[in-house]
């Protein structure tokens, strides 16, 4: 009998193992099973983890990688820089180049540019696009977008970012992060926060208003998080509250966690983690570029020496710690592996496609600022003239160089190039003037331009030969400004001074005086002083334009295209017209802290002046104003009214008129400022809250909507600890520059 029954019980057993492994069969893991919600397959895929794969995928195992889980199937993490274009591969622990010959890319113009086309559905393409091209190169994030406030034109960084004003910044933030994510590649917004210059990036501790920070440095971080949905951030280098932003209790588990509920990974910039305690419990997820031992320069494939890596886990079971906050770290990358990685949807992507140029282009042609145009010289007639193009400008590579978002490009077109190809057909002359030589390297990293701009000529030589032959030009073009080397608008150091370099003040001013038809077009992603201003007739802004630069150049001074962007910062006439530099050295660069070279602190004592907000206040007249850039054609931005002059719930709708008064299809970006009437704190003069692109033909009348919430009325109450609109009366007025503001409208918040 009992032998009976022991079989029946065998038989019995193998069926139910047998049912089970045919349900498991049938059964995906759910950390596998893509019909599951995330966050059922982030714990399934927690609960089968060990702790040594939990420690692996917090930090990197190369210069741009971090470890998956390969026993459970999941791959390698891979990052890339940056914000305008996919960096070429690295050795596996060295910055110097991989030397792959499938790596080279679309640079798009600098994100300044991006901001200055006041257009966010070209940020969703511009996302998109970089997102393909990332995808394509196996990358599963992008570190990017910058979006840092330009607090000082003397900014390294500026180029990479967008501009002086966090509304500006959070519209054209969001499509970005958008766009890049619509792909399946992750954005890492950067570098949050207060990383606003560069000289004493890993040193600067900031001290700033609490006002300052949630109404000026932090909006385009919190759109992106809170609307663009991004799955990283990247932690800065500088201190606040003497923490380090890469492991900040404030920064990153008080706000960017706790009130703006960030689901992805905080990723530290590369070697931005400094502390082992503050690593585990200070909101830091991923743990990038750090030197070793965390004391000195790295060292090849040391990454066992991280903060969270071997110590934390020793930590660990030595009991200082349990796996509650790693659990919490490896929640936030497996949310990204799913996101990324495992996302067996997203596409193949494409690395070059003419869409790509096409963006670039676009952006580009959209991008660049008309500052000034005096008698209508531009936009250029070239049939049967002759154009004296001047300027190093008009040659040197830009693609190559500025520190991280160095790129390694398909192509780079030249303004020179660019004209040369848009008239090669045409019975224009095209000539060339170095002018003056300023940076002969192209270098980075081990990408090289291949140009060589070596001239051992003289200076005097230089503009005696510009001078010559501008005498004989029906029109000169001046391509001067910064050029990303060190100092000249790069990474790591700021500029000395507002002045453009390598004497090209003067170079301008003896071309303005010897040819009326005199244009400036000016390189750079920061203003610059222009002490000749109103010697000549027309000055261009033209930023870090990418790979098709010379055409888009080509295209708005040829008038193929009219201009239409419109600054994203002040151009200030001087440094003593910005508000960082209104307080002496503490409030920039910062005092080094107990005479030592350790903590410098740097006081935003302008607070929330920054700006025109600073020039409003300062009844200070820039150069330029923000928001400002001129068209081939003119605009009328009229009847500003609204619906109801009071509200309630902060709501309002506003209409306003845009007319094109002018003889040629034109864009204009209409522009809504918000005036506190009466409020028991200061506040700016006006802040932009609302604007509008439009593209109209001449005659064409448009009536744009713009809405504006609570939020545009509010301001941040330091005892409330919380954002406040007080009831009252606001202003509205609307124009197509901050200085340029044509018709107002009065409501009452009740
Ligand atoms: C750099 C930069 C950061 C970049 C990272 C990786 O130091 O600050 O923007 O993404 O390191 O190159």
């Amino acid at each position: 009998m009992k032998r009976k029954l022991a079989l029946f019980l065998l038989i019995a057993q193998w069926s139910m193992f047998n049912s089970q492994c045919s349900i498991a069969s049938a059964q995906t893991p759910v950390y596998l099973d893509t019909t599951k919600d995330i966050e059922a397959r982030v714990e399934d895929a927690l609960a089968r983890m060990t702790l040594a794969e939990k420690i692996d995928v917090i930090h990197a195992q190369s210069k741009f990688s971090s470890a998956g889980v390969k026993r459970l199937g999941m791959p390698d993490f891979w990052t890339d820089d940056g914000p305008h274009g996919v960096r070429p591969d690295v050795l596996w622990d060295e910055w110097e180049q991989a030397g792959q010959t499938n790596d080279s890319c679309v640079a798009f113009p600098a994100l300044t540019c991006l901001a200055a086309t006041w257009h966010p559905s070209l940020s969703i393409l511009y996302g998109a696009a970089l997102g393909e091209e990332a995808l394509y190169r196996g990358k599963s994030m992008i570190l990017g977008p910058g979006i840092n406030i330009y607090r000082t034109p003397l900014g390294g960084r500026n180029f990479e970012y967008m501009g002086e004003d966090p509304y500006l910044t959070s519209r054209m933030v969001v499509p970005y992060v958008q766009g890049l994510q619509s792909v399946g590649v992750a954005s890492c917004v950067k570098h949050y926060c207060l990383n606003n210059d560069e000289e004493y990036r890993h040193q600067v501790n900031v001290i700033v208003s609490d006002r300052a920070l949630r109404e000026i440095y932090l909006p385009g971080f919190e759109a992106a998080v809170k609307e663009g949905k991004a799955w990283g951030v990247m932690g800065a280098y500088n201190l606040y509250k003497d923490e380090h932003n890469c492991h900040n209790q404030y920064t990153l588990n008080k706000i960017l966690k706790g009130e703006w509920g960030f689901d992805g990974v905080v990723v530290s910039d590369w070697g931005g983690a400094h502390d082992l305690d503050q690593a585990v419990k200070n909101g830091l997820d991923m743990e990038f570029g750090t030197w070793t031992n965390g004391l000195s320069e790295g060292a090849s494939n040391a990454y066992d020496m991280y903060y969270l890596s071997k110590q934390y886990q020793k930590a660990i079971v030595e009991g200082k710690y349990t796996t509650k906050e790693l659990d919490e770290k490896v929640r936030r990358v497996l949310r990204t592996f799913f996101r990324t990685t495992m996302n067996k949807q997203k596409p193949y992507g494409f690395l070059c496609s003419e869409e790509h140029y096409l963006t670039a282009r676009l952006v580009a042609q959209q991008g660049i600022v008309l500052l000034q145009n005096e008698g209508n010289v531009l936009p250029i007639d070239p049939a049967g003239k002759k154009i004296l193009v001047v300027g190093e400008n008009a040659i040197k590579m830009m693609t190559v160089g500025g520190g991280s978002s160095s790129l390694k490009v398909q192509h780079e077109i030249s303004p020179l190039q660019g004209l040369q190809e848009r008239l090669k057909d045409s019975n224009c002359q095209i000539e060339f003037a170095r002018g003056y030589v300023g940076d002969v390297s192209g270098s980075y990293n081990g990408v090289t331009t291949g140009q060589n701009l070596k001239d051992d000529r003289s200076s005097e030589a230089l503009i005696a030969e510009a001078v010559e032959k501008a005498k004989t030009a029906d029109y000169v073009i001046i391509f001067g400004g910064l050029n990303k080397s060190d100092y000249q608008d790069s990474e790591g150091h700021d500029r000395k001074t507002m002045d453009l370099p390598y004497g090209q003040d003067n170079l301008i001013k003896v071309l303005a005086a010897v040819n009326k038809n005199t244009i400036y077009v000016n390189i750079s992603g920061n203003a610059v002083s222009m002490p000749w201003k109103k010697q000549l007739p027309a000055i261009v802004q033209g930023w870090f334009l990418g790979s098709e630069a010379g055409t888009a150049l080509a295209a708005v001074l040829l008038g193929d295209v009219s201009p239409s962007g419109k600054l994203p910062f002040t151009w200030y006439e001087s440094l003593e017209q910005c508000g960082a530099h209104s307080f002496g050295e503490a409030a920039f660069p910062g005092i080094w802290r107990n005479g030592e070279k350790k903590i410098i602190d740097e006081e935003y004592k302008e607070g929330i002046y920054v700006g025109y907000r600073w020039t409003d206040k300062q009844k200070l007249k820039p150069t330029f104003a923000f928001g400002h850039g001129l068209s081939y054609t003119t605009f009328k931005v009229s009847n500003l009214r609204c619906a109801f002059n009071e509200t309630t719930d902060g709501n309002m709708t506003f209409k306003v008129d845009v007319t094109n008064t002018g003889n040629r299809t034109g864009c204009d970006v209409v522009q809504l400022y918000i005036t506190d009437v009466k409020c028991s704190v200061d506040r700016p003069v006006k802040e932009l809250k609302a604007f509008q692109k439009v593209t109209l033909k001449p005659g064409e009348t448009q009536t744009v909507t713009l809405t504006t919430d609570k939020r545009a009325l509010s301001f941040w109450d330091e005892t409330a600890d919380d954002w406040k609109a007080e009831p009252g009366e606001f202003i509205a007025q609307a124009g197509d520059a901050s200085d340029r503001l044509t018709c107002k409208v009065k409501f009452t918040l009740k």
